[in-house]
């Protein structure tokens, strides 16, 4: 089943995926489109979006005694069991915040503040909610920060590159799942395995925001300390980031009401709708599964789901660089370029870096739209890309982030839109 090219849905599949989600082939104003930036906030379940005005419509306060309030509890606790179904993770602190970039300068505080060690780790591919809150906490507590180097082959960052930067002085790793600039998968496994046989006692932080939409996680693999996740980039809704805590990082001093357990991190009244939020991806991501397998376990499921998922976009993704005999993929297309481009597919979240050749990447951007396709620029001027682009000597690029809503069909279109804008000049 694993094999390289993918497999795709079939037709009928594919169509009542398409129809669980808003706004798939068409915008808000109902113009036919192909929206491929979903690395930037992803289709959004009907469902979910459902859920989110449904309970944000009640008024009741979750923490009372009533018969509403005793509702959104049992919702609370049964979303916060499928934050762990879909980590597969056992005890620890699931926490709740407005952005998966205030929740992870959080993590990165309670450690860099209590865990002794005079250097801290990260890689040049962070999002700079990481990589920011890493400097931020190593300059004001006068620890060295360590940063591993980026590999321009594969687009990630090597096992060997981060294990170099750990020693026993290291308080904190902090590394991203994978790349939202080349789709590069990091070996998260390998890592935390060859990072804590240097240092045994190593908190581990993981950014999953880019991942979790593209693949299975599973924390009994790989124990890290802290992970976090957005629902609006994994078929939810925008204004919640989730995070999970282990038990040894979900005790570190941290900001909190009093009276509150000591492993407790919510600060004040979390929204009853992102716990149903995300009770609604989990229930797609089974449904999904159910159409593969017959099991009556809910992680069994939604990791069947997440593997049909990968092996989805890995199809989407071999037929954007390969395309077919009528239509020509990127690697063969004159005028275009795919940046940090690989072999192994299996290494790559659905994510591509094009150019082309005659247009700079904002015009590219422009051009698309015009052609009813939405993709986005990663600009060397951007915040959120320069230090990234840098690193794999690159002044800039667009960005094609498609999801497993995507057909073959779309992907074919995407690339006929592209061959003309390779014929523009
Ligand atoms: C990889 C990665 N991490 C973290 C974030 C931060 O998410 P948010 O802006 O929702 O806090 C993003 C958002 O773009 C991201 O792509």
């Amino acid at each position: 089943m694993d094999s390289n090219e993918g497999i795709f849905f079939s037709d009928e599949l594919m169509q009542e995926i398409k129809d669980r989600f808003y706004y798939v082939d068409s915008d808000l104003d109902n113009r036919e489109r192909l929206y491929f930036d979903n690395a930037g906030g992803s289709f959004r379940l009907k469902k979910a979006v459902e859920q989110f005005s449904k309970i944000d419509s009640i008024p009741d306060n979750p923490e009372r005694i009533h018969q509403t309030a005793l509702f959104l509890q049992e919702m609370q606790e049964t979303g916060t069991a499928d934050i762990r179904t879909i980590l597969n993770a056992n005890g620890g602190t699931v926490f709740c915040a407005l952005t998966a970039s205030a929740a992870m300068f959080d993590m990165v505080r309670a450690i860099a503040e209590n865990i002794r060690g005079g250097n801290m780790v990260t890689t040049v591919l962070e999002h700079p909610s990481a990589y920011d809150a890493m400097t931020y906490y190593a300059n004001k507590l006068g620890k060295e920060l360590r940063v591993a180097k980026s590999d321009p082959v594969t687009g990630g960052v090597d096992v060997e590159e981060i294990a170099k930067l750990v020693d026993r002085d290291t308080c904190l790793l902090n590394v991203m799942y994978a790349s939202n600039i080349s789709g590069a998968k990091l070996d998260i496994e390998n890592i935390v395995k060859r990072c804590r046989e240097i240092n045994p006692d190593l908190y581990i932080l993981v950014d999953a925001v880019q991942h979790a939409p593209h693949g299975v996680i599973d924390l009994k693999k790989t124990p890290v300390d802290g992970i976090n996740l957005a629902p609006y980039k994994f078929f939810g809704c925008r204004g919640s980031g989730i995070s999970w805590l282990s038990d040894r990082a979900s005790i570190l001093p941290h900001h909190k009401l009093g009276g509150k357990k000591v492993g407790f991190w919510d600060l004040g009244s979390a929204a009853p709708w992102q716990f149903s939020v995300v009770t609604e991806i989990v229930d797609y991501v089974c449904w999904l599964g159910g159409k593969f397998m017959d099991s009556g376990e809910r992680r069994e499921l939604f990791v069947c789901g997440m593997n049909r998922i990968a092996l989805h976009e890995r199809a989407l993704l071999s037929r954007m660089l390969n395309g077919t005999a009528e239509v020509a993929g990127l690697r063969r297309l004159n005028g275009a370029k795919v940046f940090l481009d690989y072999a192994d597919l299996s290494k790559r979240d659905l994510i591509v870096a094009i150019g082309i050749d005659h247009l700079d990447h904002i015009q590219a951007v422009r051009e698309y739209e015009k052609r009813g396709v939405v993709v986005y620029e990663r600009a060397a001027s951007s915040i959120y890309s320069k230090r990234m682009l840098e690193s794999f000597n690159m002044d800039g690029a667009v960005r094609i982030s498609p999801l497993h809503c995507n057909s073959a069909q779309d992907i074919d279109k995407f690339l006929q839109i592209t061959a003309q804008l390779c014929e523009m000049n």
